[in-house]
């Protein structure tokens, strides 16, 4: 333990700063990445570590340099053949894993599955979802608040968008777990297992897509992409990897927000009692709570120039790290960034979303869920206390929790 706890949290300060590794999984399971990352910000807020499990990169930790790399794309490549969007090279066809023009021509495609109008229509069904989850908790009992509320919400959702059968929905839990982990994929013997999953997964989509594409256009998500021009004809890899972004991107995010603000208003329970005292602050509090937790730890990029970036060069080809969680704790843009604050006057200034040509598309919808979740405790008067430590994964596919016990009281 001691070696670890050199590599991690208190002692950041003491590591050479070219051997500060924060694609360390053991940050993120004992929740000591602070300290690593206020440093990193302070002393190379553009730094290069030579020598990782994932090969040298280059980690972008404030937040005006996360936003300029955004903003550059014709620069900064997403595209899967350089390795796409994952520390881990993954090379996932999908269009959040390309640059333009193939990206704005499938970005377009799905894009109308979130309009207003549609959430409008979703909104209905994931309230009375999110009704039904509430009132059949047992008050005062002890449960997984993940397993119970956060994965159940957000697959119920995910359910309803691809008009998915819903006896067979947790089907998408699994499949979303086994794309995200991007530790399996780097494995010999568990990347076979992953693959064995994707191929479960693109055999049920490819036979529900062939079925929608018989059938007139339909407003699922699915029904879009089979009907349309730009992705209707897609290979087996781009399906499997559009499906993928979808699930992982609907599931695990969102459900990651709603676990998160529970620990949240544990820590911080004056803000609870504030947003309970006044749900308009509900529009200030979601974004806020997106920002606290940064559900999403980093994007990658791969510099396709030399290039200069905060005064060190960059050559073309290296890989290039955004850690959010990093610039939604950047403190000359959120003051007391540790704290949530539910009427912080920034807090839409979060970078959880990403920013620039892909920024996230579920953003209005997760926004949705996790207001009418918190609509719903408030009008239930729960008040959900912890009832020991949650535990969190060692995984750099997000940033979350596997399970959460808490206890519901009514007060
Ligand atoms: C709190 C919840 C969520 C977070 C934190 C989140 C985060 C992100 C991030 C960081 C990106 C990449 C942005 C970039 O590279 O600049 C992204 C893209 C994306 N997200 Fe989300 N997401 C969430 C919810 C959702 C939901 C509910 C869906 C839909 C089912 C979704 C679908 C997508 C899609 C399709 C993209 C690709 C956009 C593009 O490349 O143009 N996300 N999301």
């Amino acid at each position: 333990m001691q070696a670890l706890a050199e590599t991690t949290g208190g002692n950041a300060a003491d590591i050479p700063l070219d051997q500060l590794d924060v694609s360390e999984v053991q940050l993120y399971a004992q929740d000591s990445w602070r300290t690593p990352f206020a440093r990193l910000r302070r002393e190379a807020p553009v730094h290069f570590l030579s020598e990782s499990p994932h090969g040298p990169f280059w980690s972008v930790t404030t937040h005006e340099l996360i936003t300029y790399v955004e903003s550059h794309p014709e620069i900064f490549s997403s595209d899967f053949k350089y390795g796409g969007i994952s520390i881990v090279d993954l090379y996932m066809q999908n269009f959040l894993s390309s640059d333009r023009p193939r990206h704005t021509e499938q970005r377009k495609v799905v894009a109308p599955a979130f309009s207003p109008s549609e959430l409008l229509r979703m909104g209905a069904a994931i309230r009375k979802r999110t009704s039904e989850r509430l009132d059949a908790i047992a008050i005062g009992e002890t449960f997984d608040w993940v397993d119970n509320v956060s994965v159940e919400l957000t697959t119920q959702m995910l359910a309803i968008l691809f008009d998915f059968p819903w006896e067979d929905r947790r089907q998408l839990t699994e499949w979303s777990h086994w794309s995200r982990n991007v530790e399996a994929a780097r494995d010999p013997e568990m990347s076979k297992v992953r693959d064995a999953h994707m191929h479960a997964m693109t055999t049920y989509f490819n036979g529900v897509w062939a079925e929608k594409k018989n059938q007139a256009p339909g407003t699922d998500l699915i029904s879009r992409m089979a009907h349309s021009e730009a992705m209707g004809d897609l290979t087996w890899e781009e399906k499997l990897g559009n499906l993928a972004l979808l699930i992982v991107g609907g599931n695990d995010t969102t459900r990651n927000s709603m676990s998160g603000m529970i620990l949240a208003f544990n820590q911080f329970p004056e803000q609870w009692a504030k947003l309970r005292a006044d749900p308009s602050l509900l529009d200030n509090a979601v974004p806020e709570i997106v920002r606290w937790q940064t559900p999403v730890l980093s994007m990658r990029r791969t510099c396709v120039e030399n290039t200069e970036l905060g005064g060190q060069q960059i050559k073309k080809g290296q890989k290039v790290v955004m850690w959010y969680i990093s610039g939604n704790r950047d403190e000359t843009v959120f003051e007391e960034p540790d704290r949530l604050i539910v009427d912080r006057e920034n807090a839409r200034q979060h970078v959880s979303f990403g920013f620039g040509i892909h920024r996230c598309l579920g953003s209005r919808l997760a926004e949705l869920q996790i207001r009418i979740l918190l609509e719903e405790m408030i009008r239930r008067r729960m008040v959900v206390e912890l009832a020991s430590e949650p535990v969190r994964p060692a995984t750099l596919a997000g940033h979350g929790f596997e399970t959460m016990p808490v206890r519901i009281r009514i007060d």
